[in-house]
């Protein structure tokens, strides 16, 4: 018997001005775990969009089973048990998550006059249970959070029953709770013989849970590897082609004790309690914490995303009244929110409005051409810098892979003239080379005295790159660290520190 279930060979694929894919070899097994991995832009996305049918191969051969199969179409994936969960969810935002997971194939009551709701809403839940989420079938999808959206999506994968199931960065807004609860989902349908793609940037989830792994560089296929058989600086080295090497901690610039924001007691609802600090000049003060810790609703209450119930703002001493977002931006506060697509990017317009868009006063006095070139200018500066792979600035940002429309929205925020910026989740999606580039990016703005709140669930970026870490815990601040006291151990001990103590470290 023959366990292979799919292999492609020598699969091309061109975009107007790009060569996404280059004679691409890609095989699965049953029962088999199979890492996809390469840079942002590599081609991932795309060699699984062929194998769904949301693309269209230019050539090479497509076997299911051992059969030459064309799959021109999404439907007829899925007809033949291949489902994807993709990396840009995909969901309807005014349907409830029951009605997001069944479109299309409704339980029908009344001679299929009508859609059965209660049965739709019993089978949603029966598959919630299985991946033991903690979905409500009748909610409005536009109310969720990323992270809940994405259970949507792999719920509604789920429940095709197929047996090649594609997971494209799953696990990019998940808890560590969460991801713990799709692995072991992950590990029944191994079991049962399902074959899982899996792309991750996360390289230690490779380790954990896949057996094989491929590696893809600039549309080219590079190797299969057993994954037992490497170590995690193998696979980096041959993604990038070229050896990286760890980024140790680095002397950090020098921090004045001018305070340029204080926040006092800010509370909303449940999600912040009682939240009080201060960011000083040329500081990156990282905001630590398990997902859920209420480290976006500050972001999202100082930026009047949401309105706070109470608290006071300070901007370089001076109280101020945000009421909207354009007043946080008229006081010189930036926000890069961790939900990119729905509050950061623009994706049916070109890469350098896209970049330009925050800073369009800028050139107010300029006229014409003049305009246009400063902002292709900008924009093209932004690019190279963050080693955005596009053809050009003119791209519509929609064609950009899931790591490069990151990277747009970052040099979005990055042009913009503000003083305080708050990032949300910097590097989520992005590859480990671009992220240097990154921290790189945030290390120069604080040198040239801009100051930086940085919420991020990866410790080591959190320890890398901040000053001075705040932990959150249920809403509240549970934990301040230097950078000295800072370790994953002791954050870890402060992310999960529940009731009111607030513990300044080193000071009993
Ligand atoms: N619809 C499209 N039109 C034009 N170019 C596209 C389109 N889709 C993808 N591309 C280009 O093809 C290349 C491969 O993109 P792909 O999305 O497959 O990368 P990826 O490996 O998934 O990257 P990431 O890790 O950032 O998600 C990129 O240069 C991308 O800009
Ligand atoms: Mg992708």
């Amino acid at each position: 018997m023959n366990d292979i279930l799919v292999s492609m060979k020598g699969i091309d694929k061109q975009f107007p001005g790009v060569r996404a894919l280059n004679k691409c070899n890609f095989e699965l097994k049953a029962g088999e775990v199979h890492a996809l991995v390469g840079e942002n832009g590599a081609g991932k996305s795309t060699l699984m969009k062929i194998l769904t049918g949301v693309y269209r191969k230019d050539g090479g051969t497509i076997f299911y089973k051992g059969n030459s199969v064309d799959i021109p179409d999404t439907r007829t994936a899925r007809e033949l048990g291949i489902s994807i969960i993709h990396q840009e969810l995909q969901l309807m935002p005014d349907l409830t998550v029951a009605q997001n997971i069944y479109i299309g194939r409704e339980p029908k009551k009344y001679r299929g006059l009508l859609t059965d709701e209660k049965k739709l809403n019993e089978q949603a839940s029966a598959l919630f249970a299985e991946l033991n989420a903690r979905l409500d079938p009748k909610a409005k999808v536009a109310g969720l959070t990323v992270a809940m959206q994405q259970m949507v999506e792999i719920s509604k994968a789920l429940s095709f029953r197929s047996e090649v199931l594609i997971m494209d960065e799953p696990t990019a807004a998940l808890t560590d709770g969460e991801i713990d609860d799709l692995f072991r989902v992950i590990e029944q349908l191994r079991e049962k013989g399902v074959g899982i793609v899996y792309i991750s940037h996360r390289m230690d989830e490779l380790k954990r849970i896949t057996d094989r792994i491929t590696v893809m560089r600039d549309g080219c296929y590079v190797d299969t590897v057993e994954t037992s058989g490497v170590d995690v600086d193998d696979i980096i080295t041959m993604m990038v082609g070229r050896q990286i090497y760890a980024v140790s901690r680095p002397d950090i610039t020098e921090v004045s004790e001018e305070k340029v924001l204080e926040v006092n007691n800010l509370s909303r609802g449940t999600a912040v309690k009682n939240v009080s600090f201060h960011l000083k000049k040329g500081e990156i003060l990282g905001f630590a914490g398990l997902m859920g810790a209420g480290r976006t609703e500050v972001a999202r209450a100082i930026f009047a995303a949401e309105s706070p119930d109470e608290g006071e703002i300070y901007v370089h001493g001076k109280r101020v009244r945000i009421k909207t977002p354009a007043d946080a931006v008229k006081h010189g506060i930036g926000y890069l929110s961790e939900d990119r697509k729905r509050y950061g990017l623009m994706v049916d317009m070109d890469v350098k409005s896209n970049i330009s868009i925050a800073t369009l006063r800028k050139y107010r006095k300029a006229f014409g051409w003049m305009k246009r070139e400063a902002i292709r200018k900008e924009a093209e500066e932004r690019v190279a810098e963050l080693n955005i792979k596009t053809p050009g600035v003119n791209q519509i940002v929609k064609f950009l892979s899931g790591g490069n429309q990151q990277k747009v929205v970052i040099g979005k925020w990055l042009t913009r003239d503000s003083d305080i910026l708050m990032i949300d989740e910097p590097t989520r999606g992005i590859d480990v080379g671009a992220k240097a580039e990154i921290y790189k990016l945030l290390d120069d703005l604080v040198s040239q005295g801009k100051s930086i709140i940085m919420i991020s669930s990866e410790l080591p970026e959190v320890l890398r790159m901040s000053h001075r870490v705040l932990v959150m815990c249920e809403g509240r601040i549970t934990g301040e660290l230097s950078r000295e006291e800072a370790t994953q151990e002791a954050i870890m001990k402060y992310a999960t520190m529940r009731g009111d103590a607030r513990v300044v470290a080193g000071q009993g």
